[in-house]
């Protein structure tokens, strides 16, 4: 075989352009880590990974330095590598192509790696900082990519702004159980559950606003669904109330399984996703019940009865999506156990104007959201019953003292929806590095 001569400035080639065909009989340059390796005599099997991709290599002796095939005989898996080689149609080969190498760089030559097959879940959880670079992982942080993009895309191209809260907050807003206390100099201020209240703030300069950032609870729960750190992307509007933000949370789903649709159809493959389900469910109407409602149909189709009044539960959730092929969204839960800035509906004041976006196939809630109160006076009443200092909102009903307007908001769990975009069996692969009750390492 002729080994083509060094070019001067290298121009690397992907594994995926490699693995498109458009390389065939040509010389490529690709670097990338070895995935697999596999040695007999005078031939090395080196399979290649890259972000794009994976790529057979065959490294036989006589065709490239003899140094350089000693050092190919060596290396390890995950060593990071720099090869030359010619694109060979190859049958046989994963993704139909194969690589046959004229030089080969070590750069890096790995230790033993200690992620090996069939690993538990909590060892792969302690080497997170070795699996993020799994296929599985990388493909579950590319979708993530795609959410994160999409969502701010949906809100630009509608006008909102970017709009940051603090993360250091003194106030709690979904209940002082789940707050992270921290030590704030002499003082103590707690981690932000939300970033609601500034964000209520925000609409009086900016009417519409968004962001995706990081939220902290300190959940005692160890499901399959709560993280104690997630990123959560939430959007406020004036002027707006619950069934215009019901319409523009529909929209914005629709829109982030678009996108995820349009670029990770590779991923959705290696995860096992169908992603003829996910085109239908972007083109689809979502339903909209109320909590009575749901409470109906956990009756009648699943002969639960669940008393009126009390939070629907993971099971009861997943009883009702039981009956739906699609998100959907339910509104008016009893207002006594819904937060205090939810305000009651007039034409049925034991219910709020708020609402939940359940996802099917037992992912559960994905988002949050209410029409705001603007009604000092109920807050403050339901702030009371908490146990919670009212001084500390004096502030927040300043923005009811000067040019009120009807306004709401929701948020959405962006690791909820990667999971259940994802197919994924714990929200904690949803995430590069989890933390929840029971983890906050690597
Ligand atoms: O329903 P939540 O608590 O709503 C709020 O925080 C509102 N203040 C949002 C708003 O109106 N601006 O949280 C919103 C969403 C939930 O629907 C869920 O998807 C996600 O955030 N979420 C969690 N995700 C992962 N781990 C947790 N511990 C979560 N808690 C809530
Ligand atoms: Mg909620």
């Amino acid at each position: 075989m002729v080994r083509e001569p060094p070019m001067t400035t290298t121009e690397w080639t992907s594994i995926e352009e490699v693995l498109s065909g458009s390389h065939t009989n040509k010389p490529v340059h690709i670097r990338g880590w070895i995935y697999r390796t596999r040695s007999s005599g005078n031939i090395v099997f080196m399979t290649l990974r890259d972000v794009t991709g994976v790529l057979q290599t065959t490294v036989k002796k006589g065709n490239l330095p003899d140094k350089e095939f000693g050092d190919a005989t060596k290396a390890l898996i995950e060593s990071s590598v720099q090869v030359t080689g010619t694109v060979k149609e190859d049958k046989r080969a994963p993704g139909g192509y194969e690589l046959q190498v004229t030089n080969v760089t070590i750069v890096n030559f790995a230790e033993p790696f200690p992620i090996t097959k069939d690993q538990s879940p909590e060892f792969l959880l302690d080497q997170r900082h070795l699996w993020i670079r799994s296929r599985k992982m990388t493909s579950i942080l590319k979708v993530r990519s795609t959410v994160v993009g999409a969502i701010h895309a949906f809100f630009r191209e509608r006008g909102f702004y970017e709009f940051d809260a603090p993360v250091l907050q003194p106030n709690q807003c979904e209940g002082g159980s789940t707050l992270f206390e921290v030590k704030y100099y002499e003082e103590k201020t707690f981690l932000s559950q939300t970033w609601q209240l500034y964000a209520e703030a925000g609409v009086f300069s900016l009417e519409k606003i968004y962001n995706v950032g990081p939220t902290f609870r300190a959940e005692r729960s160890k499901t399959s669904r709560h993280l104690s750190e997630f990123w959560m992307a939430e959007m406020e509007a004036a002027w707006m109330d619950l069934s215009d933000i019901v319409q523009i949370a529909k929209d914005e789903i629709r829109y982030i399984v678009k996108q995820v649709l349009a670029h990770n159809r590779k991923d959705l493959e290696a995860l096992g996703q169908d992603a003829a389900k996910l085109e239908r469910i972007a083109a689809a109407e979502f339903p909209t019940i109320t909590y009575t409602d749901a409470l109906r149909v956990l009756k009648e189709k699943e002969g639960m009865d669940i008393e009126w009044g009390k939070d629907l539960r993971t099971i009861e959730e997943d009883k009702l999506m039981n009956h739906f092929q699609t998100p959907v969204v339910v509104t008016h839960y009893p207002l006594e156990i819904m937060a205090f800035y939810k305000p009651p509906d007039e034409k049925d004041p034991k219910t709020a104007l708020c609402f939940d976006m359940l996802a099917p196939e037992g992912y559960g809630e994905i988002i949050g959201g209410s029409q705001r109160s603007t009604d000092i006076a109920y807050m403050t009443e339901r702030l009371r019953q908490m146990g919670e200092n009212v001084k500390n909102y004096e502030w927040y009903f300043d923005l009811r003292k000067f040019g009120s307007v009807p306004h709401a908001g929701y948020g959405v769990g962006v690791e909820r929806v990667v999971a259940w975009i994802c197919k994924a069996e714990n929200i904690k692969d949803s995430i590069p590095f989890p933390r929840t009750l029971l983890r906050f390492r690597p």
